[in-house]
């Protein structure tokens, strides 16, 4: 453990796999079921706002009543043992880690519980369904509530954040991840320019894995407590 000193964690929808939720490019993986640009883009919300609410409604339900998985709770380990930095970027908008008890983690596609206001920006913790004449309650104009997730052509969530701390880490570990969206598909790139060692634990080489130092692959209830207890007994 003494030779690492911080930590960036990446993950992604096969960290949650084995909680039940969906991943989104396997066999009967969500983008087998939906079209992108029907669900997931500002153009889509414009067109079709009721098709892309029920599709996200239908995903918080989903995301209410899961429970982290052996993988999420080592993860919250290694960040609670840990004696130097470690920050956890999560592709996922289900609150798994938060519910594992990770503390030190940003949300870069947002948040499925949480709702959006897309007239003024307010953001609040949201539970049920939104509908399209959901009022907004800091501007209260209606139409223009909405999930507070990161479609494809919008900015992710604390990049700044996300690039300094890759800048800066001497350990990057990519997890449940296909290596298929950027920026997050590139951010293994940074941390070898930063000199840090990268593995990459998932249950199968990913698009990324030639980009990687170490790779485990097998699932996440495996190899990442087994990972993490790797690092926390050297
Ligand atoms: P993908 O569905 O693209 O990839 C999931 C990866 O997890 C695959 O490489 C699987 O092999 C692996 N996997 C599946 N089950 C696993 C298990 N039990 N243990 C370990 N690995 C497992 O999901 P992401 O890479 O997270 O973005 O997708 C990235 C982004 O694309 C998502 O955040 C979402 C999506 O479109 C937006 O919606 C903006």
């Amino acid at each position: 453990m003494a030779t690492y000193k911080r930590i960036v964690i990446l993950t992604g929808a096969g960290l949650s796999a084995e909680s039940g939720l969906s991943t989104f490019r396997d066999k009967g993986g969500i983008w087998a079921k939906h079209r992108i640009e029907d669900v997931a883009t500002p153009a889509a919300f414009a067109r079709d706002p009721e098709s892309v609410l029920e599709f996200y409604n239908t995903r918080r339900k989903g995301a209410r009543g899961v429970k982290p998985n052996a993988a999420h709770e080592a993860l919250a380990r290694l960040e609670a043992d840990f004696p130097g930095d470690l920050t956890t970027v999560t592709q996922n908008i289900d609150p798994l880690h938060e519910k594992a008890g990770t503390k030190n983690l940003i949300h870069m596609h947002g948040e499925i519980l949480k709702a959006l206001c897309a007239h003024c920006g307010a953001k609040k913790p949201w539970e049920e369904d939104i509908t399209i004449d959901q009022v907004c309650g800091a501007c209260n104009k209606d139409g223009g509530m909405r999930p507070d997730v990161v479609w494809f052509g919008e900015m992710p969530y604390r990049m700044e954040e996300i690039y300094a701390a890759l800048g800066r880490c001497d350990l990057f570990i990519s997890i449940g991840t296909s290596g298929n969206v950027y920026p997050a598909a590139g951010f293994v790139a940074e941390a070898r320019a930063a000199h840090a060692h990268t593995v990459e634990l998932n249950l199968e080489p990913s698009e990324g894995i030639s980009m990687f130092a170490e790779a485990i692959h097998g699932k996440a209830t495996q190899v990442v407590p087994a990972y993490v207890d790797r690092l926390l007994n050297s």
